[in-house]
C-alpha cells in the first residue's frame, strides 16, 4: 500500500472496520505491508506523463493559452522534461524522474559553497520550476490588474486568470466546485481562518477540539486561541513511541463533546502519514467537523478531498513548487455558506450601508482585500506542473528515495532516526549524538546540502521523544539517489571527525 492508499476508506465500509479495535489493526497490518511491499503494482503500472506524450524540446512547457482548458493544453503540448533518452523506454526508472525534473528548477543549476546543490529542505519550501517563474513574470509584464473590479482588458485577463487557478486547484483537489476553493496567503492562515469563523458559528464554552500530537505549531495554536476565547477545552489524540497516531485512541478522545477535530495528513517533522479516513469516520460518528492540514501531503501523493471525506482542507502553494504567500482552504459547501467572513474589506460584500452589510456569495466571501493574484496563477502553474509529472509516479519516486536514505541512515554510527512510523513520507528526523543538529546542518551546508534543523514547529512532538531539535532532510520530486549518497558520505565524514 502507499502513502496515498493509507488515506482511503477501507474497501467495505460496511464491514467491522469502522469499530476502534478492527481499524487499528486493520490499518497497521497494512501499513506494515506499505513498508515491505512498497507501491502497489497496480499503481507502478500507471503510464509516466512523460512517456505517454513524449518530449521534444527545451522550452518547456507552456501553460499561459488561458483559451485551452488544462487537459487540451496537456494534451496538445510536449511535455518539458529534456529526457530524450526516456523515449522508448517501457519504464523509465523512478530515479531518472530526478534527475530529469532537476533540470527544470534554475535554483537546483547554481553551486553553494563549491557544491552542486541538493536541496533537502522542501517540508520547509520547494523550488519553483521554470514553468511557474515564468508564468508569474509575464502575469506581470502583460496582464496584471486587479481583479472582478473594472471593465478593461487587463481587468478581464487577470479575472480570468486568477478564476482559471482557482479551477485548477478544485480539480487537483477533487473538490466538487472551484466556489469551494478560498485562496490565503497559505495553510497557517486557512487554519486561522476556520478556527475564527467556523469557531464563532459552531463552537461554545465547555465544546471539545481535538488536535493530535503530531502537529505543527499551526494547527496547535489557532484553536489554542480558539478555547481562550469560546471556553472551549482541546484534547489531544496521543503517538505512540514509532510516532504512529495512536488509533486506540481514537474513540476515547474523540467523544459526544468533540465539534472539531484538526489533523495533518503528514507529519512535517518525521513523515508520519496519518490515515485521515480514520480519524474523520471517528470524527463524523459524533458529528463533529474534519479540519486536515495537507501542507506536507499535496506534493508527495494524489489527494481527493472528497475520498478523505474531510470537511476542511488546507495547504501551501510554496510546498507545492508554487510561489510563497499563496495558499488554500478547501470547504464543504453547506459550511462556507453557513459561516461568517472572517476579514472585513472590498470584494466579500454584497451590499454596504451604515446600517448594515450583506455579505458576497463564496469563495468572494472569504477573500477581503486584493489578494495575491500572481500568486494564484503561478500556484495553477505548479500544479499542473505536479499533475504533468503525475503525482502517482512522484509518489514511487520518492518512496524509492526514502527507502534509501532510511538504509544510508541507518547504517550511520551514532546516528539515531527519530521515530519509525509504519508509513512515512516526504520528511526524516534524525540526530547525531554529541553533535548539536545545528551544527551537523551548518557542516552539511558547507558541502551544499540545505536540510532544516531544529524544532521544525512541532516542539510537542519532539518532546514526546525527549527532544528538543532534530536534523531534517525531507524530499522533493527533484531528489535523486545521488542527493542520498552525498547526503550519507558527508554524515559519515562529520562522525568520523569525532
Ligand atoms: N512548516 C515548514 C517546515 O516544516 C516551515 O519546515
Amino acid at each position: 500500500m502507499a502513502a496515498s492508499d493509507y488515506a482511503r476508506p477501507p474497501k467495505n465500509p460496511d464491514s467491522e472496520i469502522w469499530s476502534a479495535a478492527a481499524l487499528s489493526e486493520a490499518v497497521r497490518r497494512a501499513g506494515k505491508e506499505a513498508t515491505k511491499a512498497g507501491p502497489s503494482t497496480e499503481r507502478s503500472q500507471e503510464l509516466p506523463y512523460f512517456q505517454r506524450y513524449g518530449i521534444e524540446n527545451e522550452r518547456g512547457w507552456e501553460s499561459s493559452d488561458r483559451t485551452s482548458s488544462p487537459l487540451e493544453v496537456q494534451q496538445r503540448q510536449p511535455y518539458f522534461l529534456e529526457s530524450s533518452s526516456l523515449r522508448g523506454e517501457a519504464h523509465p526508472s523512478t530515479t531518472s524522474l530526478g534527475i530529469q525534473a532537476r533540470r527544470d528548477f534554475p535554483a537546483l543549476a547554481q553551486r553553494v559553497n563549491g557544491h552542486r546543490l541538493i536541496w533537502l529542505d522542501n517540508a520547509a519550501t520547494t523550488q519553483k520550476p521554470r514553468v511557474v517563474i515564468n508564468k508569474v513574470h509575464r502575469f506581470y509584464e502583460t496582464d496584471n490588474s486587479n481583479i472582478h473590479r473594472a471593465a478593461h482588458t487587463l481587468a478581464a485577463r487577470a479575472t480570468d486568470a486568477y478564476e482559471h487557478a482557482r479551477s485548477v486547484v478544485a480539480r487537483f483537489l477533487g473538490s466538487q466546485s472551484p466556489e469551494q476553493i478560498v485562496f490565503v496567503r497559505g495553510t497557517t492562515e486557512a487554519i486561522n481562518l476556520i478556527a475564527h469563523s467556523a469557531g464563532q458559528r459552531f463552537i461554545t464554552e465547555g465544546d471539545e477540539i481535538v488536535v493530535t500530537e503530531l502537529e505543527h505549531h499551526s494547527n496547535i495554536v489557532p484553536w489554542q486561541l480558539l478555547c481562550e476565547r469560546s471556553g472551549a477545552v482541546l484534547k489531544v489524540l496521543p503517538v505512540d513511541d514509532r510516532g504512529n497516531l495512536r488509533l486506540d485512541a481514537l474513540y476515547r478522545v474523540i467523544g459526544g463533546r468533540t465539534k472539531i477535530v484538526a489533523v495533518t495528513q503528514v507529519a512535517n517533522s518525521i513523515g508520519t502519514v496519518v490515515p485521515v479516513c480514520a480519524v474523520s469516520a471517528a470524527a463524523h460518528s459524533v458529528g463533529a467537523l474534519v479540519v486536515v492540514d495537507g501542507a506536507q501531503s499535496a506534493a508527495h501523493f494524489p489527494v481527493d478531498v472528497t475520498e478523505l471525506d474531510a470537511d476542511f482542507y488546507a495547504f501551501s502553494g510554496h510546498k507545492v513548487y508554487g510561489p510563497t504567500g499563496i495558499g488554500v482552504l478547501y470547504g464543504k459547501r453547506n459550511l462556507l455558506e453557513t459561516m461568517p467572513p472572517w476579514h472585513g474589506g472590498g470584494s466579500m460584500i454584497n451590499q454596504v450601508t451604515f446600517e448594515r452589510t450583506t455579505y458576497a456569495q463564496i469563495p468572494a466571501k472569504f477573500e477581503a482585500g486584493t489578494g495575491h493574484i500572481a500568486g494564484a496563477v503561478g500556484l495553477a502553474a505548479a500544479l499542473e506542473y505536479v499533475d504533468h509529472v503525475g503525482r502517482s509516479a512522484i509518489e514511487r519516486h520518492e518512496h524509492v528515495l526514502m527507502e534509501h536514505l532510511l538504509e544510508t541512515l541507518e547504517a550511520i554510527p551514532l546516528l539515531r532516526i527519530v521515530a519509525n512510523p509504519d508509513v512515512r513520507a516526504g520528511s526524516v528526523s534524525f540526530v547525531v549524538d554529541g553533535f548539536e543538529p545545528a551544527r551537523v546542518a551548518a557542516h552539511l551546508d558547507r558541502h551544499g546540502i540545505a536540510v532544516r534543523a531544529g524544532h521544525h514547529c512541532a516542539q510537542p512532538l519532539l518532546r514526546h521523544f525527549g527532544l528538543v531539535a532534530t536534523v531534517r532532510p525531507s524530499l522533493g520530486l527533484y531528489n535523486c539517489l545521488e542527493d542520498v549518497e552525498t547526503l550519507g558520505a558527508c554524515l559519515r565524514r562529520l562522525v568520523r571527525s569525532s
